[in-house]
C-alpha cells in the first residue's frame, strides 16, 4: 500500500496495538462522525453524569471533575453555536468529544473514559437522543390530533357518503370520518409512550460487554440522566437495539396512517370527487398543464411511508445475525433512526398545518351520498322493524334501488305508490328514514355517526388529549 493511500497517523485512542495506519478508504468506511455528530449533546450529558459518578466513588478528583465540566461546557457551547468541528480521523462522536476535551483540559480529559466503553456509551447516547425525539413526536402528534378534533366538531353535521370497496355505502358525517383518523393517531401516541418506557433504561456501566471492575454506581447515573431503570445484563445492554426497532415499527404505523389519510385527501381533491379543496400553499401547479393543481403534500406524505418501512426492515435485518455482544454492525442503526425521526416530525407537522386548511365542499359530499343510494340499508332496517325478515327486506330494497336508478332519482325520490310495489309494509313514514339526516340520526350510540354522538366523541377525544396526551 502506497503512502498516499494511507490515512494520517492513527489516533492515539487505540493505535498502540497497530503497526500501520488505517487505509484511507477504511477510515472513511468505518467512520460514523459524518452522521453521529448529532448525538454530541447527548454524549456530553452522558459524560457529565459518568464523571460525576466517578468523582463520587473516588476515581476522579474534584479538580478533575471541575475541569471536565468546564471543558464539556465549552464543547457544548460550540455545538450550540454551530461551530462544532469534526474530522474523519476522529472516527466517531465519542472520540471527537473526548479528544477535544483532552486538548482543552489535558490529563483530566484522559481520565473520563475510566470504567466505560464506547459500546455502553453509544447505546446510552442513542437512548437519550431517542427519548427526546419521542417526546417531540408525541407533541406533534398531539397537534395533529387537536387539528382533527377541531375540524370534526365543525363538521359534526356535514353529510358525506361513507365507503366500503370505495363505493358509497352509508351516510356518515365528515366529522365522524375525521375522528376515525384521530383514533388512529391516538393509538400511535399510546404505542410511542409504551415504547418510551423501554427506551428509557440505562446501558452505561455495561462497559465493553462484561461490566467493569470499578465500584460504579449505576443507579446514580440513571437518576442523573432521568432513566427509569438500569439495563439488567451487561451483554444485553450493549447489544440490544430492540428499543430502536420498536420505535421504527411505531413510526412505520404512524406513516402508514398518515399515508391512508393522504390517499383520501388526494382522492377527495380530484374534480370527480370534489369533496375538498386544499389551500394553494400546500399544492403545486404543472409545468405543462395550466389547469392542474396538484396535491403534492399528501402525495409526498404517502411517498415517504416507503422509506419508513425501509428503515424498519433495515434494522430488523441488521440485528438478525448478530451474536452477542457489541458488533460494529450496530453503527448502521443511526442513519435509519435519524431519517425516521426527521421524516416523522416533518410529516406530522405539515399534516397538522394542513388539516385546518381543508376547505370542505359540503354540497358535493351531499350529492355523492344521494347519488350512492346511501340510505338503502335504512330502508331495509325500516322493513325489518315492520316485521319483514332481513333477507327479504334486503331483496325488496335491492329492487327499489334498481327502479330508482332507472328513474334517475334517489330512493327518497320514488313516490309512495311505487315504493309500495316492493313491499306493502312501506307507508308514509318511510321518508323520515330515507333522508340522509334521518339515517345519520338513527345511528345514535357510542361509536355511531349521529351528529350528537360525533360531538360527544370529539369532546371525549379532546379531554383525553388534554389529560394524558395519549
Ligand atoms: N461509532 C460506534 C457505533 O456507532 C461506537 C461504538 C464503537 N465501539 C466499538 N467497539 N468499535 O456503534
Amino acid at each position: 500500500m502506497s503512502q498516499a493511500e494511507t490515512a494520517p497517523a492513527p489516533p492515539s485512542t487505540w493505535s498502540g496495538r497497530f503497526t500501520e495506519p488505517v487505509a484511507q478508504r477504511v477510515q472513511r468506511y468505518t467512520a460514523s462522525i459524518p452522521f453521529d455528530w448529532r448525538l454530541a449533546p447527548y454524549d456530553i450529558r452522558g459524560s457529565l453524569a459518568h464523571a460525576a459518578m466517578l468523582q463520587r466513588i473516588g476515581v476522579l478528583s474534584a479538580d478533575d471533575l471541575d475541569a471536565i465540566r468546564r471543558g464539556l461546557g465549552e464543547i457544548q457551547a460550540e455545538f450550540e453555536a454551530g461551530a462544532f468541528a469534526w474530522n474523519l480521523e476522529d472516527e466517531d462522536v465519542h472520540f471527537t468529544i473526548e479528544r477535544a476535551l483532552t486538548r482543552r483540559i489535558g490529563d483530566a480529559g484522559k481520565r473520563l473514559h475510566t470504567g466505560r466503553s464506547r459500546n455502553d456509551q453509544v447505546a446510552t447516547d442513542v437512548r437519550l437522543w431517542l427519548r427526546d425525539a419521542i417526546d417531540a413526536i408525541l407533541a406533534t402528534l398531539a397537534d395533529a390530533r387537536g387539528a382533527l378534533i377541531d375540524l370534526a366538531e365543525t363538521h359534526a353535521d356535514t353529510v358525506m357518503p361513507g365507503f366500503t370497496h370505495l363505493q358509497a355505502a352509508q351516510p356518515v358525517t365528515f366529522g365522524h370520518h375525521l375522528l376515525a383518523w384521530q383514533e388512529m393517531l391516538a393509538r400511535d401516541a399510546e404505542r410511542l409512550a409504551d415504547c418510551r418506557r423501554r427506551v428509557n433504561r440505562l446501558p452505561l456501566g455495561a462497559a465493553a460487554l462484561a461490566g467493569t471492575s470499578y465500584p460504579i454506581d449505576r443507579a446514580f447515573v440513571a437518576r442523573e440522566l432521568g432513566f427509569d431503570e438500569v439495563c439488567e445484563n451487561s451483554l444485553d445492554a450493549v447489544s440490544d437495539r430492540d428499543f430502536a426497532i420498536e420505535f421504527l415499527a411505531a413510526g412505520a404505523l404512524i406513516m402508514t396512517h398518515l399515508s391512508r389519510m393522504a390517499e383520501e385527501l388526494v382522492l377527495w381533491m380530484t374534480p370527480r370527487f370534489g369533496f375538498i379543496d386544499l389551500p394553494d400553499r400546500f399544492c403545486t401547479g404543472s409545468s405543462i398543464m395550466p389547469q392542474k393543481k396538484n396535491p403534492d403534500v399528501p402525495e409526498l406524505i404517502r411517498g415517504k411511508t416507503g422509506r419508513m418501512n425501509g428503515h424498519l426492515v433495515a434494522l430488523l435485518t441488521l440485528m438478525k445475525g448478530q451474536p452477542l455482544a457489541y458488533n460494529k454492525d450496530n453503527q448502521e442503526d443511526k442513519e435509519p433512526l435519524f431519517d425516521a425521526v426527521d421524516t416523522l416530525l416533518d410529516s406530522l407537522a405539515i399534516f397538522a398545518e394542513l388539516v385546518p386548511g381543508i376547505r370542505v365542499r359540503a354540497e358535493r359530499m351531499r350529492e355523492a351520498a344521494v347519488e350512492g343510494h346511501a340510505t338503502a340499508t335504512d330502508l331495509a332496517d325500516y322493513l325489518v322493524k315492520k316485521g319483514l325478515p332481513f333477507r327479504e327486506a334486503h331483496e325488496a330494497v335491492a329492487r327499489a334501488v334498481r327502479a330508482a336508478e332507472e328513474a334517475g332519482v334517489d330512493l327518497a325520490g320514488l313516490p309512495l305508490a311505487q315504493l309500495r310495489v316492493f313491499s306493502t309494509r312501506i307507508e308514509d313514514d318511510v321518508y323520515a328514514v330515507l333522508t340522509l339526516e334521518g339515517s345519520l340520526a338513527a345511528r345514535d350510540h357510542i361509536g355511531g355517526t349521529a351528529p350528537r354522538q360525533v360531538r360527544a366523541a370529539a369532546a371525549r377525544a379532546r379531554q383525553r388529549l388534554a389529560a394524558r396526551g395519549v
